[in-house]
């Protein structure tokens, strides 16, 4: 797990006057709006005898402590005991730590790390949101599963026919043809073609099965961000997933996602948008809680041609455990298994960059 980057933890509609615990990289922090609107985080551990905040109320800006109502301003210092006599100074280790905020596409972006503001990654852009062209739904669902094995689900081109062969049905037909691989700071895409699929549910009845191809941008935003653009190659019609795959700890990964369609913008279409997504995640789901090691590993496995986007990821991974920012025992100890393939040809070296 790395720090150092914004993480989008909650949708900003869940984050209210009441207090909202959450748990990133095995920490747990509690999240609230005061009485101003801003949102604010906080380590959720009480620094007079470790009760939750979440289990507390929101006064004005500020959270009260249930347990013995220890009241905390937003920046953390604890401004009243209420058991003290009057006129008593607060301690000055009476604190706790409170981390930086950003909202934006309806998530709550907290940012967990050392680096100054000027040095840290930027969230990524989402240029579709609030455009009234795309017509938005939002879900989430929980992987047992190391989050970085879940972001390369998402950029995994040749996974669909046999995990998602309901929706392709192409298991004869599953060559991945070459494709590029572009490589920005903190981000790797690429665009990839495949045949239409057989059966696509609602989407048969809206688009036409004798399409030469449709395409699949697939981004990986670091460290835990998967975007699929998908373009249906009729009448201009999309869909993009933006997903957060929250590393809540090292076997568990929490998805918060957007879907933004461009054709069927009526309310009704909702819940069969809603169900491909959860249909494909319970696939994935399937073929990744299987996965060992439960990391990726940043050397080994055979990674072919097609691979060639999870190999940019494990590459972007690897810059940020040379930086340091590696927490957790995910790298502290390299997992190497390097071997050749049963037909005999060694793994196929990809360059990327
Ligand atoms: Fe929070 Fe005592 S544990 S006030
Ligand atoms: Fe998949």
């Amino acid at each position: 797990m790395l720090k150092n980057f914004w993480y989008a933890v909650e949708f900003s509609a869940a984050v209210t006057g009441s207090p909202t615990p959450v748990k990133l990289m095995g920490e747990n922090y509690v999240l609230y709006r005061g009485e101003d609107g801003q949102v604010v985080a906080m380590r959720d551990r009480c620094i007079h005898r470790g009760a939750s905040l979440a289990g507390g109320w929101v006064e004005g800006n500020c959270i009260r402590c249930p347990y013995h109502g220890w009241r905390y301003e937003a920046d953390g210092t604890c401004v009243h005991i209420p058991a003290d006599q009057a006129g008593t100074p607060i301690p000055k280790r009476a604190r706790i730590d409170s981390f930086p905020i950003e909202e934006r596409y309806g998530l709550v972006w907290l940012f967990v790390g050392d680096l100054p503001a000027e040095q840290r990654p930027p969230i990524p852009a989402l240029p579709e949101y609030g455009d009234p062209a795309w017509r938005m739904i939002t879900g989430e669902y929980t992987w047992n599963a190391h989050y970085t094995r879940v972001v390369e689900s998402g950029l995994d081109s040749s996974h669909a026919p046999f995990v998602h062969s309901v929706f392709f049905n192409l298991r004869d037909d599953a060559e991945v043809p070459p494709y590029e691989v572009q490589m920005e700071d903190w981000s790797a895409t690429a665009r990839t073609i495949s045949k239409p699929p057989k059966r696509a549910g609602l989407l048969k009845l809206i688009v036409k099965r004798d399409r030469p191809f449709s395409s699949a941008t697939l981004t990986a935003h670091m460290p835990n961000i998967n975007r699929i653009h998908l373009d249906f190659n009729f009448r201009g019609y999309q869909y993009i997933y933006f997903a957060s795959n929250i590393p809540v700890d090292e076997n568990t990964t929490l998805t918060k996602w957007i879907g933004l369609r461009n054709f069927l913008p009526q309310a009704w279409a909702d819940w069969n948008s809603r169900k491909n997504t959860n249909d494909t995640y319970l696939e994935d789901k399937a073929v990744i809680e299987s996965q060992v090691p439960r990391v990726v590993p940043l050397t080994g496995e055979i990674l072919l041609a097609s691979d060639s986007l999870q190999l940019a990821y494990r590459k972007l991974i690897r810059q940020c455990v040379e930086r340091g920012w590696a927490v957790g025992s995910d790298y502290g100890i390299p997992s190497v298994s390097v071997s050749t393939n049963g037909n005999g040809k060694a793994p196929i070296e990809v360059s990327v960059g």
